[in-house]
């Protein structure tokens, strides 16, 4: 592909753990577009709403302080909040209970909503996953899917991540975390995770990580989403 080619706009949406992030990132790798985690944005606003104590019910005290808040991802996938890196704490039990009570927050959404597409605007071909990239943030994207998994497998995928990060929770405790957040994630009214219909579905369940990688390639490099 000519650098000076226009690049494609890639959504991808999905339950927590389905994998979205992994795959995006690779994706995003192997075919030369910016990846944009757009939870991970949700993540870090959540870290600094815990840390100034406020209250999500204080519509003034939200606005002023995503107003007074800068949120960038690196290269690498580092997350900075206001300059500081806060890559791992993120990631962090304290902020994964909080995360989607904060992102049902219409002020918080319009927000992130606004940087992301921002973000999109100023780049040739990106790749952007999360709950709404297919029906709010990129709603023209060439591209979309949404993948998904079985609760049993997002349970163990999930567990696995924890635990190479030294966390240790019960796969009871990891899934009903999961059903926690799909339901907040799911039910909310501004914006909820829902399948567009000119998605393709993938279900990972049975699927190893080269296989869904190439099957989004696949599609992506022949131009035609079924
Ligand atoms: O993908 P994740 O687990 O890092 O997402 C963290 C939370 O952020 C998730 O519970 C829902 C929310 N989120 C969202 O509402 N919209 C997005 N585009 C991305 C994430």
């Amino acid at each position: 592909m000519n650098s000076m080619q226009k690049k494609p706009n890639v959504a991808i949406d999905g339950p927590a753990g389905a994998g979205k992030s992994t795959v995006a990132r690779e994706i995003g790798k192997r075919l030369g577009l910016k990846y944009l985690d757009t939870g991970a944005m949700y993540r870090a606003i959540t870290l600094k709403l815990i840390r100034n104590n406020i209250d999500l019910d204080d519509i003034n005290a939200l606005r002023s302080t995503l107003n007074r808040t800068v949120i960038r991802l690196g290269d690498q996938q580092e997350v900075y909040l206001d300059d500081e890196d806060v890559t791992e704490e993120i990631r962090k039990p304290f902020v994964n209970e909080m995360v989607s009570p904060v992102a049902a927050q219409s002020v918080v959404r319009r927000h992130l909503v606004a940087l992301q597409q921002q973000i999109a605007s100023e780049t040739n071909g990106i790749i952007m996953e999360g709950r709404d990239t297919t029906s709010v943030v990129l709603p023209d994207a060439d591209y979309k899917f949404y993948l998904d998994a079985s609760l049993e497998e997002r349970t163990r995928r999930r567990n696995r991540e924890q635990q190479e990060k030294g966390i240790s929770l019960s796969a009871e405790e990891v899934a009903i975390q999961i059903l926690k957040r799909d339901n907040i994630d799911s039910q909310r009214a501004d914006s909820p995770l829902t399948i567009v219909p000119d998605a393709t579905i993938i279900d990972t369940t049975n699927m190893d990580f080269e296989g869904v990688v190439n099957e989004i390639i696949q599609i992506i490099n022949t131009g035609k989403q079924p």
